[in-house]
């Protein structure tokens, strides 16, 4: 989202303002306003709900419109707080918080209302999260705040430890999204990709070529974190629901479900079947939307 520094005129989000990131002239600020699952400028979270709301609602009717806002299990009251309070100040009238694993269940089509265990793992930019959810509630949830943002950052740490290069935020997830990778294959030492950056110790700008297992060994310590909290979750669900996960499987969701392999390597470290949703960006989106239609589902489910 991008803000301009004087008096807020510009907002700019999503794709547009992305690509402005760390190609910003001092007038131009860019703002991530929600990091880590949570809000992290307050005054920006509500200029973007405000251009969110205006972008979608239909410019005729002049009642404020019902929002649903999804949040990661777990967070504090005062963060629930602080979500609302951002989404009212910007003209919502109802305002439901849904945890998000819950959403993106409902967004995959998985049977939540039923009693029987489904294990999703929704790995965001943010954050993790594990839930399992039977009978329309979350049984069991924990998350870590290690998503893709996190495997940006061990890209970047990689690159300058070992090439003596700095790259950007944007380079970086580039590299994660066309070069990533958590599993062994055949073919990573042929897929390879030239990158740009700035040499630190000649300070001019070079480029190196780097390939598939490179990055898979970037990620390792995200990764293992990632294994860690799903271990966990197993361990830790009720034994009758464990038994519907070994049958179901493991749903994978959020943008990093597509990193490269990730369902291979949680298959091999748990031996459940894992399943990479169709969407995997949209399932929480398309959830929510489903409860928007369905108000009865809504009710059950918002936690506040
Ligand atoms: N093909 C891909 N491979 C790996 N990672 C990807 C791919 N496509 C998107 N991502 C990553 O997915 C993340 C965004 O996913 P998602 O939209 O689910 O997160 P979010 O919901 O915004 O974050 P959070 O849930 O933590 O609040 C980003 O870190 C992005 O780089
Ligand atoms: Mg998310």
């Amino acid at each position: 989202m991008v803000i301009r520094k004087d008096n807020k005129k510009t907002v700019a989000v999503g794709r547009e303002a992305k690509r402005m990131l760390g190609k910003t002239p001092a007038n131009i600020m860019t703002i991530r306003p929600m990091k880590e699952g949570v809000i992290a400028d307050f005054d920006a979270t509500g200029e973007m709900l405000k251009y969110f709301i205006k972008k979608v609602h239909n410019r005729r009717s002049f009642v404020s419109p019902r929002v649903i806002i999804g949040v990661p299990s777990g967070i504090t009251q005062v963060e629930q707080r602080a979500v609302k309070d951002a989404a009212e100040a910007s003209g919502a009238r109802e305002v439901y918080l849904v945890e998000e694993p819950m959403a993106a269940a409902i967004g995959v089509g998985l049977p939540v209302g039923e009693p029987s265990g489904n294990m999703i793992v929704d790995i965001g930019g943010g954050t993790t999260d594990v839930a399992v959810i039977s009978l329309d509630g979350v049984v069991y949830c924990k998350a870590v705040r290690v998503g893709g943002d996190k495997m940006d950052e061990a890209i970047m740490a990689y690159i300058k430890r070992r090439y003596s290069l700095m790259v950007g935020e944007m380079t970086t997830e580039q590299i994660k999204i066309n070069l990533g990778s958590a599993f062994i294959m055949e073919d990573a030492e042929k897929r390879v990709m030239d990158i740009k950056g700035r040499d630190l110790i000649s300070g001019i700008p070079k480029t190196i070529t780097i390939n598939e297992n490179e990055i898979r060994e970037a990620l390792t310590e995200p990764i293992n974190i990632i294994l860690d909290t799903i271990r966990l979750a197993l361990e830790n669900t009720p034994p009758e629901l464990a038994a519907d996960i070994v049958d179901r499987g493991i749903v994978l969701a959020g943008g990093g479900a597509l990193l490269r392999g990730i369902d291979l390597l949680i298959k091999q470290e748990t031996g459940l079947p894992v399943i990479v949703a169709e969407n995997p960006l949209t399932a929480i989106v398309i959830g929510v939307g489903k409860m928007l239609d369905e108000l009865e589902l809504l009710r059950r489910i918002a936690i506040n």
